[in-house]
Parts: C-alpha cells; structure tokens; sequence
C-alpha cells in the first residue's frame, strides 16, 4: 500500500535510501574492499575482452543506460555504445560473439528490448540482463544478470528502478574497472566507500529539498514549456529530469546537454521559458557556469541545482536547489531526486494523475 503517503510515486521517491541500500546488499562489501557480483564475475573474461558492450533499454532505462555508459567507459575503458532497443533491431546492427549486450529494463516485459535481445542472442553476443521484476522474461532469456532489487514500482514514472539501475551500473563499472587494472585500489577504495554512503546522501537531499520543491512547483503550474540541461554524467540526467515532467504533468519538457544550446535550443529562451539546470561543482562547472550567463542574458528563468554552498550559479538564478557535493559519478542518483519531485509537485497541483498518466502503462508490451 501507499504507507501514508498520497500516491505511489511519492513513496517510491521515498523509499529511495532504502532501495538503493537494497540493491547494494550482499553485493558492496567496504570493509573487504570487495564488490561481489556473480552474473559479473562468472563472465569476467567475457566482459573483459568485450570488443565493446552494447546497452540497449528505453524511456527510463535508456537514460540509465547512457550514464552506464559515462562509468564504465571512465572507470573500466571498455567501449559502451548505448541504444533504443526500437532503433536497434530495425537498423540491421554488426553485431559479433565478441559484443556483450547489457539490457536494462524495469518491468523485464518491454517488447522492443526483448525483441533486440533475441536479435543480439542470435547473432552470439553474450547477453546479460540489468531487471528489476524477478522472473520477468528479459531475466529469463539473458545469459546472466543483476536484479536490481529495488521492490515492486507501482506508479508509472520510473523514480526507484532508475536510481537502482545507476547503483548497479556503478556496481559493474567498478568491479571491471578493478579486475582490468584500470581503476587503482586507492580510488577503488574510496569509490566504494562514497557509494556506500549515497543513500544517506539521498535522505540528507529528501529532508533538504521536499518542501522547497514543493513550493517551487506552485509556480510553474501553468507552464507550458521546459528546458532541462547537464553536461557529462548530468547530461543524462536532464534527460530523465524533463521526461518524468512530461509524463505525468503532460508540459512540454526537453532535456538538452547544456553546451548544445547554443546550436539551436538557445532561440527557444525567453522570461518565459523555464530551465532546469543541473550544475553541481565537480564536472565541468565552468562551462555550465557560462551556459548559466548565456540564458541570463536572455532572461530565462533559472532553477539551479547545485552543490551546498554553491555562489556563481546560485547568484545567476532564480530559484536554488542544493544537494551535496559528491564525486562527478555518483551526481546523477543525488540530483535526480529534486527532479522527481519538482516533476511530481507539478503534477499534482495541476490535478493530474501521477501514478497513472495518460496514455502509459506500467509495461510497455507493445511494439
Ligand atoms: C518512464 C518510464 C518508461 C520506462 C520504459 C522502459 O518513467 O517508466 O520510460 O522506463 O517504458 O520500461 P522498462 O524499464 O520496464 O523496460
């Protein structure tokens, strides 16, 4: 049931702290330095001498899968190239026995990531399945996999899955980075222990953030359109950030990396287009401190997300979410939750039903 809370959605938001321990269990051990993963380990050589891994997903998963991409590309140097499960099994791909195919899906019933899958299997790549419904036919038809374990998600925007996902992907980057020497013992060591502390992380942002979202999204309830913008791990995240507010509060949202503004989005700015922009101190902060003035000049309205005591970006915006300051890897999982609710507020106070929106199901068994 809802625990108290007034939809699924919000307690799923949440249960975040709880759900990405969950997904760490048995599997993060700090105080052995060790991560454990045995859909990982059994097919280490296989992963390691990948000639490059090939994440296919959609909507949600998708995202997931491009900050999939950001982390083990950075920490374990393996060529990841990232999907539409749909664009993927019509385009003809080359695919060989030599590829590692990583699937990501919620529900583990997507018809389009099931369907690239058998293609993938088809043509011997080693196929391994990121789901979190147990015994969900994704997991079933994969050669190896992690569940994600982050317990049933009932509202239809993707808010738990997600940020399990990203747990898990970390979880992976890391151990190949450490099996294939790319990732040295000491960060290893100090990877794993910030890890291990982001669901504290998540509540330190839940208890911060909550009313503050709550009322920032009073004053958007007529908005029409909205810009979300990042750069390098955030990037992604924007991405998710404008689809979870285009789902359920049915506003036009799109999510843009911050530096491609200037080759088209930038004409769309005006003193009534709201942007999102995510901007913590690590990861190229400078750059979006100049993407910052560029919407000022045109009078954009400004919602900062930003790192605790922030200056230049906070003194360019109008409004500013802070969230803690954490290595560059792990910003998407902590910036992602004032997204999901600003998304969710929005929603609400335009009477929409978040946790069945129109036109979506939970499962999309559809082609
Ligand atoms: C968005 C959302 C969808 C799903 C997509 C894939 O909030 O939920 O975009 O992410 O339909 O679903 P799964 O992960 O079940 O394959």
């Amino acid at each position: 049931e809802k625990g108290g809370y007034e939809h699924f959605m919000l307690k799923e938001i949440f249960e975040q702290p709880k759900s990405i321990h969950d997904t760490m269990r048995g599997r993060l051990l700090v105080d052995e330095g060790v991560i454990k993963m045995a859909g990982i380990w059994d097919h280490v050589e296989r992963f390691k001498n990948a000639n490059r891994i090939i994440i296919i997903a959609c909507g949600t998963s998708w995202h997931a899968g491009l900050i999939g991409e950001y982390l083990i590309e950075e920490y374990a140097r393996i060529p990841v190239e990232v999907e539409y499960a749909s664009e993927f099994r019509y385009r003809n791909p080359i695919i060989t026995d030599k590829d590692v195919v990583i699937a990501i899906s919620q529900s583990g019933e997507t018809a389009d990531t099931m369907a690239a899958l058998k293609l993938a299997k088809e043509k011997g790549a080693f196929i391994y399945g990121i789901c979190n419904v147990v015994d969900s036919s994704i997991a079933r038809i994969t050669d190896a996999g992690s569940y994600t374990h982050a317990g049933p998600e009932i509202g239809v925007a993707s808010t738990k899955a997600f940020t399990a996902q990203l747990t898990i992907l970390t979880l992976i980057a890391f151990k190949l980075g450490k099996h294939n020497g790319n990732l040295g013992n000491a960060e290893f060591m100090s990877l794993i222990a910030e890890l291990d502390a982001i669901p504290k992380r998540i509540e330190e942002v839940l208890n911060a953030t909550h009313e503050q979202v709550q009322e920032i999204a009073k004053d958007f309830v007529e908005t029409t359109n909205f810009l979300y913008l990042g750069r390098g791990y955030n990037y992604p995240a924007a991405l998710e950030g404008a689809l979870k507010l285009k789902e359920i509060s049915y506003i036009h949202a799109e999510g843009y990396p911050a530096a491609e503004m200037k080759h088209g989005p930038i004409a769309l700015i005006d003193e009534n287009m709201p942007i999102v922009i995510i901007a913590p101190k690590k990861g190229h902060y400078d750059k979006i401190v100049s993407n910052v003035q560029e919407i000022k000049a045109r009078k954009g309205k400004i919602i900062a997300v930003v790192n605790k005591g922030d200056r230049q970006v906070s003194e360019m915006s109008d409004y500013v979410i802070e969230i803690p300051e954490t290595s560059e890897c792990f910003s998407p999982i902590v910036a992602s939750v004032p997204l999901q609710l600003l998304a969710y507020y929005i929603a609400v106070y335009r009477g929409a039903n978040v946790d069945q929106p129109r036109n979506l199901a939970k499962s999309v068994t559809v082609e």
